[in-house]
């Protein structure tokens, strides 16, 4: 496998600054981009305080901080940050054209070894790569947020990726501890974010049709079967339980299952009435500022636990 040393990260947003962690964190020289300094500079200190947090918790060495972040340059100019870079990851906005337009510019500006990739969650990668001219080396690698503590990525094959790009991007993530997973079809919301979506659409639905309140929604998961998710798969469990009664339960419950294409009228007025969560204060529930950090520090606690136990997996 050829070296795959220097790294660019455009876009140094929410997973942009996770991202650009991973590789400095594992002695890749990173340049970091973004369209601010301020926006730049909150990412730095974004990325050396969860390095620290990381390692008060025994995930990871407080002597490897520095390290990593001198490896990690920031940048406004994306010829500097992208010229000599040979795995680039387009993690900017979640938008078709500018996505496009920066395959487009990358085309002028990199080698044309190098791998560029798109941290897209739901848009098809063969649409962000239409405009380029080089299609065979854009592929997706969809990481889940925070991407140095959930390591699974979707490494998508667009239709004209080559099948060499998909595999050195595997090797790639997989060497600096991520848990890659190849999706042979690239289709909008990939796997993950088809899955995590079905449930949101019927746990919205069961709201809706007032079968049972959020709170009730969330705790059937989180006290049932969502215990068993980390050891047990949906198709694992249905092997488990068997194909023949998994059949009947189908057989009775899917005409009852909400298949709406569209979005749930009941989310559409909650945001027009501005009830859009933490942003707002309210959403499916009430939240204080209080009652949002401790969801926070819940799920951070959680992960990290979960990253110490599994650190050499
Ligand atoms: P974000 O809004 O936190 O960050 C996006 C960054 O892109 C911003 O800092 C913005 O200034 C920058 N940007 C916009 N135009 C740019 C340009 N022309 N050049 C350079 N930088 C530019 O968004 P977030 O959440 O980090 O999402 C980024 C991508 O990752 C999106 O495609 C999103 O769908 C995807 N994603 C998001 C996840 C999440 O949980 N937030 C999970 C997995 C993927």
């Amino acid at each position: 496998m050829p070296k795959l040393e220097r790294i660019a990260i455009i876009g140094a947003g929410l997973m942009g600054h996770g991202i650009a962690q991973i590789f400095a964190g594992q002695c890749h020289q990173v340049s970091l981009l973004d369209v601010s300094e301020d926006i730049l500079t909150k990412a730095l200190e974004n990325i050396r305080a969860n390095l620290t947090l990381l390692a008060q918790n025994g995930v990871g060495r407080a002597e490897d901080i520095e390290p990593a972040m001198t490896r990690i340059r920031v940048t406004r100019d994306l010829e500097e940050a992208a010229s000599s870079a040979q795995f680039i990851v387009e993690a900017v906005s979640e938008e078709l054209g500018l996505k496009q337009r920066l395959f487009q510019e990358l085309d002028d500006i990199c080698s044309p070894d190098t791998i560029l990739t798109t941290n897209t969650s739901v848009i098809s990668i063969t649409e962000i790569a239409a405009k380029a001219a080089r299609r065979d080396r854009i592929v997706g690698t969809h990481f889940w947020n925070p991407p140095y503590l959930v390591p699974l990525v979707e490494v998508i094959k667009g239709e004209e990726t080559s099948p060499k790009v998909v595999d050195l991007t595997a090797d790639l993530l997989r060497s600096v501890g991520r848990h890659p997973v190849k999706v042979k079809k690239d289709v909008p919301g990939f796997v993950g974010n088809r899955l995590q979506h079905a449930l949101w659409r019927e746990a919205i639905s069961i709201v809706e049709q007032g079968i049972a309140d959020p709170a009730t929604v969330d705790e059937v998961v989180k006290k049932g079967f969502g215990i068993r998710l980390p050891v047990l798969g949906p198709l694992e469990n249905a092997d488990m339980v068997g194909l023949d009664l998994t059949l009947q339960i189908h057989d009775y419950i899917l005409k009852h299952i909400e298949r709406s294409t569209q979005p749930s009228p009941f989310l559409k007025q909650k945001v027009r009435k501005e009830e859009l969560g933490f942003k707002t204060g309210q959403g499916f529930q009430k939240w204080t500022p209080d009652t949002m950090e401790r969801c926070r520090r819940r799920l951070l606690e959680h992960l990290i636990l979960w990253n110490r136990d599994h650190g050499e997996d």
